[in-house]
C-alpha cells in the first residue's frame, strides 16, 4: 500500500508512517516545514528502503499546497492507496473571550478547511484512480464532550465528524472509501504543554491523563491495523472506547503510571 500522512514530522503522524513502513508499506510524509520533512525523510531512510519514504511540505490549509501533495506522491509511489488526515493543532487553552482571533482562525483552517481541503483532492484523484481510502482523525469533541477553554478545537473536531459522516454517504457508491480515526489520548507535544504554558492546574490534569492518555508506540500499531483490516466505506477505528475508560479508572486504584516520561516533567 501506499500511503501518505499529513502532518507526519511528529507525534501521531510519524507514528503511523514508522508503523505503515515496519509492515513493509510506502510512506509519504508532510508537514508545513520542509526542514523538518527532510530531516524525517533521511531518518527513515537510515530504517527502510529509501524508495519506500518520500516526503513533500505542505501547509494542508493551502489548496495548492495540497493537490501539490498528491502529485508527489502519485509522481513519487505511482498512486495512493491510503490518505490519513492527521495533521492538526490545539491552539492556547485560554477562555474563549480571551483567544486571540489569529488563534482561532489557525485552529479552524488546520483542522476543518485543511481537512477539506484534502478531502477535496483525494475524492478527485481516487475517483479517478478507481479506488483508495482516506481517514479522517477526530479528536477532543468529536464525540459532543464539552470542556472549557477547548471550545474552538471541539468546535472543529465535531465538525470532522459531521464532515467524515456526510462525505461517507456522499461516496457510497464510488470506488472511494471513507473512514474515521481516533487515538484516544497521546503522549504528544499537542497535549503536553511546554514548561512555560503549564499553568496551575497541569499537576492536576497530569493526573488523569496518567490513568487515560498512552505513548505514540502503543496506539499507532492498534490504528494502523485497524485500517489496514477495513473493509466498509464509514469504518471508525478508535482506540479509547468508553469500556476501556471504566477500566482505566478501575485500575488506577492498584497500579500507577507514567505515560509522559521527561515529556511531562
Ligand atoms: N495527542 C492527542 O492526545 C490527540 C488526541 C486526539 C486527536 N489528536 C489528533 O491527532 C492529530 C495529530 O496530533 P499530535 O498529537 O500528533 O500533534 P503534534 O505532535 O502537535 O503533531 C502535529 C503535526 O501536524 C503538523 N501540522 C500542524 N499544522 C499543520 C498544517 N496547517 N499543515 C500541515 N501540517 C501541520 C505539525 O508539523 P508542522 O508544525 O511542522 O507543520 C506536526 O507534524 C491531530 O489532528 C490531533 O487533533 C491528538
Amino acid at each position: 500500500m501506499n500511503v501518505v500522512i499529513t502532518g507526519s514530522t511528529k507525534g501521531i503522524g510519524l507514528g503511523l508512517a514508522r508503523e505503515f513502513l515496519r509492515r513493509g508499506h510506502a510512506v509519504m510524509v508532510s508537514s508545513r516545514r520542509s526542514d523538518a520533512v527532510e530531516q524525517v525523510v533521511a531518518d527513515l531512510r537510515r530504517e527502510y528502503p529509501r524508495e519506500r519514504v518520500a516526503g513533500q511540505p505542505c501547509d494542508v490549509g493551502d489548496f495548492e499546497q495540497v493537490q501539490k501533495l498528491w502529485d508527489a506522491a502519485v509522481a513519487a509511489l505511482g498512486r495512493v492507496d491510503i490518505w490519513i488526515n492527521n495533521a492538526g493543532r490545539d491552539g492556547m487553552k485560554v477562555p474563549f473571550f480571551m483567544l486571540p482571533p489569529e488563534d482561532m482562525k489557525q485552529t479552524i483552517t488546520t483542522n476543518l478547511i485543511g481537512l477539506m481541503n484534502c478531502n477535496r483532492v483525494c475524492i478527485t484523484g481516487m475517483y479517478r484512480q478507481k479506488g483508495g481510502w482516506i481517514w479522517n482523525m477526530e479528536g477532543f469533541g468529536s464525540n459532543g464532550a464539552v470542556r472549557p477553554t477547548v471550545g474552538v478545537y471541539g468546535a472543529s473536531k465535531y465538525a470532522v465528524r459531521y464532515f467524515t459522516k456526510a462525505m461517507a454517504k456522499e461516496l457510497e457508491k464510488t470506488p472511494v472509501r471513507m473512514g474515521y480515526l481516533s487515538p484516544g489520548i497521546v503522549a504528544t507535544d499537542l497535549l503536553v504543554p511546554p514548561p512555560d504554558r503549564r499553568g496551575e492546574r497541569w499537576e492536576q490534569n497530569k493526573k488523569i491523563l496518567n490513568i487515560l492518555a498512552d505513548t505514540v508506540e502503543t496506539v499507532t500499531p492498534f490504528l494502523v491495523e485497524g485500517m489496514l483490516a477495513a473493509e466498509k466505506n464509514g469504518t471508525a477505528v478508535r482506540w479509547l472506547t468508553n469500556g476501556k475508560v471504566r477500566w482505566r479508572f478501575f485500575k488506577a486504584l492498584f497500579v500507577k503510571r507514567d505515560v509522559f516520561g521527561p515529556l511531562g516533567a
